[in-house]
C-alpha cells in the first residue's frame, strides 16, 4: 500500500479546515499540508451558513458584551478562557477575511454592516447579505488556492486514524474515485470535518455531516464532550428542514401562531422584550409548546407556526434577505412578500464534539480538532446564532499553528507501522465492500438510528425515552455488524461510503443519547421534563463519552468559569 508522507493532515475542506490549512502555510512556508476531504472543498456545509458571522465591530459594542452574551447563552456551560480568547480575535479573522475577498455587506458611510442576532445585545453579527457561509468558503478557498504547499485529497474519505506509540501518525484513507486505499502519514492530524446532525431525522445539515470527525477520533481513545446539547433551530421548513436563517429575525420578522398570535411577545417564555430575537434553545421550546398547546398549524408534515416577514417590505427583503425569498419560493410556494412562511424546529448545529483544550489539542498526542467536530467548550449547552463561522475562523487558525508546532517538535513513524496499520485497515473496508451477505439493510438502520434520536434526545427529553434510545442505538449499533451491501464495484462506491458514514452515525448518536440520559436537570439545549430547572450544585460539568467495546462510558470534566458566576438565566 502506497505511503504518502506530509507534515500535518488536515480532514475536512469547510471553513475550520481551510483556515487551518492557511495558518500552517503562512507560518511556515515549508511545511507540507495535505488537505483531506470527502467532497470538493466548495462542497463543504460552511457553504450553507446563511445569516452571518459574530465579532466586535460597532462602538457601543465592546468584547466584554460578546464574552457574557456568549456565557449566558452557554447557560454558563462555555469554559471562560476559550471564550474571551474568542471574542479578542473574532473581528481581526473577520477583517482577515475581507482583505482576502469577503464581500462584507456595508452601511451607507462605508462601515461594516452589522444585523442583530438571537441572544446577542447589540448588532454583532456581519453579514454579505444571506449567503454569507458561501462567500466566506469562497474567499477560503480561493486564498488557500494561492499555496503550492497546501495538497489537497478531493473526494478522499478518512476511514481511521492510525496511532503508534501513543500518538497519532496518520490516516487511511479511500479514495471515492478509484476506490483505492492509501496511507496517508503526518506527525499531526487536525479534524474539521463539521457535525453529525445527518443521524437526525429532520436537519438543516447537509448528506454529508455525518459525524466523521468524532466517530474517527471516538474510536481513537478520544472521548466526546457535551454531547448531550443538540440544538434546535427553530426555523426550519417542514419537510426539507432547509434552514431559513435567524437573520430574517434579525431584520424585524415575527413569529406568529396559529391565531396570529406573537406568542414570544404575548407569553412568558424567558426570552423577555428580545422577542423573536431570544435564544435558539428557548424559541425552540416556545415553538413546541404552542404546538402542544394547540395553537399550530397542520400539515402534511407536521404541525409548523408560522414567520411572517410580509410587514418588512419587499425593497427590505430583497436587500437583505433574497436568498430566503428564493427558499421559500422554491421549497414551499410561499413569497415572503406577501405570504407567512411555515416553520418548525429542526436539529442544526452540535455543541459537543471531540475533546479539545484551547488549542483545539486532545488528549492523544498530534490530534487536533477544530469548528463543529471539536467542543472547545466555547458554546457550552447553547450556542448563540453567528458564533461558529467565527469560531472556525478562530479556532482552524489556532488549531493549525499547534499542530503544526507539535509536528515540528516530533518525528515520523516508521513505514512497516504504517503500511501494517493500512493492510489490516484495507482488509475491513474490502470486507464491508460489494456482495457482502448479511441480514441488514442500511436504509432501515439508517431510519431506525434517526428515529430513536428524535424520540429520546428530541427538544424535549426524559428518563424513560432517553433509556429506550440508548436501549435502541445499542441493539442497532449489534445488528449494524450484520449489514448486507450489494455494490461491489470500486468507483465511485457510494454505497460503501454510506455504510462507513452510517457506522460513523452510530457512534455519533449513541454518544448523544448516553450523554443525555444521567444529566438529570435542564440546561440550554438539554430540557428535561422530568428536571426542569439548571441544577448548578450536581451538573456544572462537562460530559465526556469515551468509547469502550461493552458501550458508551460516562465521565466528568471541570468547567473554566471566569468572571461570571453562573446566574439564572433571564433575558
Ligand atoms: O440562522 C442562521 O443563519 C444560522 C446561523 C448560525 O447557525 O450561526
Amino acid at each position: 500500500m502506497e505511503v504518502r508522507r506530509h507534515d500535518v493532515i488536515i480532514v475536512g475542506g469547510g471553513a475550520a479546515g481551510l483556515r487551518a490549512a492557511v495558518a500552517i502555510a503562512d507560518a511556515d512556508p515549508s511545511a507540507d499540508v495535505a488537505l483531506v476531504s470527502k467532497v470538493y472543498p466548495m462542497r463543504s456545509h460552511t457553504v450553507s451558513a446563511e445569516g452571518g458571522a459574530a465579532a466586535v465591530a460597532r462602538p457601543d459594542d465592546s468584547l466584554e458584551d460578546h464574552a457574557f452574551d456568549t456565557v449566558k447563552g452557554s447557560d454558563f456551560l462555555g469554559d471562560q478562557d476559550v471564550i474571551q480568547y474568542f471574542v479578542e480575535q473574532a473581528a481581526r479573522e473577520l477583517i482577515l477575511l475581507e482583505h482576502w475577498g469577503c464581500p462584507w455587506s456595508r452601511n451607507e458611510d462605508g462601515t461594516v454592516a452589522t444585523r442583530a442576532f438571537g441572544g446577542m445585545t447589540t448588532k454583532r453579527t456581519w453579514f454579505a447579505r444571506d449567503k454569507v457561509g458561501f462567500h466566506m468558503l469562497h474567499t477560503l478557498f480561493q486564498h488557500s488556492m494561492r499555496y503550492a504547499q497546501i495538497r489537497r485529497y478531493d473526494e478522499y474519505f478518512v476511514t481511521k486514524l492510525l496511532v503508534d506509540g501513543g500518538a497519532v501518525r496518520g490516516v487511511t484513507a479511500l479514495d471515492v474515485r478509484s476506490g483505492e486505499l492509501f496511507v496517508i502519514a503526518a506527525r499531526a492530524v487536525i479534524l474539521c470535518t463539521g457535525g453529525g446532525g445527518r443521524a437526525f431525522p429532520f436537519t438543516t445539515n447537509g448528506n454529508i455531516k455525518t459525524g466523521d470527525g468524532m466517530a474517527l477520533a471516538y474510536r481513537a481513545g478520544v472521548p466526546l464532550k457535551d454531547m448531550e446539547f443538540v440544538q434546535y433551530h427553530p426555523t426550519g421548513l417542514p419537510r426539507t428542514g432547509i434552514l431559513i436563517t435567524e437573520a430574517a429575525r434579525g431584520e424585524g420578522g415575527y413569529v406568529r401562531n396559529a391565531d396570529g398570535e406573537r406568542f414570544l411577545v404575548e407569553r412568558d417564555y424567558g426570552v423577555g422584550t428580545k422577542a423573536e430575537l431570544g435564544p435558539r434553545d428557548m424559541i425552540s421550546r416556545a415553538i413546541v409548546q404552542e404546538i402542544e398547546a394547540g395553537r399550530g398549524l397542520k400539515g402534511t408534515y407536521g404541525e409548523y407556526v408560522h414567520l411572517d416577514l410580509t410587514h418588512l417590505g419587499e425593497a427590505h427583503i430583497e436587500a437583505k434577505l433574497p436568498f430566503v425569498r428564493e427558499l421559500a419560493r422554491t421549497y414551499v410556494g410561499v413569497d415572503p412578500v406577501h405570504e407567512m412562511i411555515p416553520i418548525r424546529p429542526v436539529v442544526h448545529y452540535m455543541m459537543g464534539g471531540v475533546d479539545v483544550d484551547i488549542d483545539g489539542a486532545t488528549d492523544l498526542p498530534g490530534l487536533y480538532a477544530a469548528g463543529e467536530t471539536a467542543s472547545i467548550s466555547m458554546n457550552g449547552a447553547n450556542r448563540l446564532g453567528s458564533n461558529s463561522l467565527t469560531e472556525c475562523l478562530v479556532f482552524g487558525a489556532r488549531s493549525g499553528e499547534k499542530a503544526l508546532e507539535f509536528a515540528r517538535g516530533s518525528s515520523d513513524a516508521s513505514e512497516d507501522v504504517l503500511r501494517q496499520q493500512g493492510a489490516e485497515e484495507g482488509a475491513r473496508i474490502d470486507a464491508l465492500r460489494g456482495k457482502r451477505k448479511g441480514g441488514e439493510k442500511m436504509a432501515v438502520i439508517r431510519e431506525q438510528m434517526a428515529a430513536a434520536l428524535e424520540r429520546g434526545c428530541g427538544v424535549y427529553r426524559e428518563e424513560s425515552s432517553l433509556e429506550e434510545a440508548c436501549r435502541a442505538l445499542a441493539q442497532l449499533r449489534g445488528r449494524y455488524a450484520d449489514l448486507g451491501l450489494e455494490d461491489a464495484s470500486r468507483v465511485f462506491n457510494t454505497e460503501l461510503v454510506a455504510a462507513l458514514e452510517l457506522g460513523n452515525m452510530l457512534d455519533v448518536a449513541e454518544a448523544v443519547a448516553n450523554s443525555a440520559l444521567p444529566r438529570k436537570e435542564s440546561r440550554g439545549a438539554h430540557t428535561r421534563k422530568d428536571y426542569p430547572h439548571r441544577d448548578d450544585q450536581n451538573f456544572l460539568y462537562h460530559t465526556l463519552c469515551s468509547f469502550d467495546p461493552g458501550g458508551p462510558r460516562i465521565g466528568k470534566k471541570p468547567v473554566t468559569l471566569g468572571r461570571w458566576e453562573p446566574q439564572e438565566r433571564k433575558y
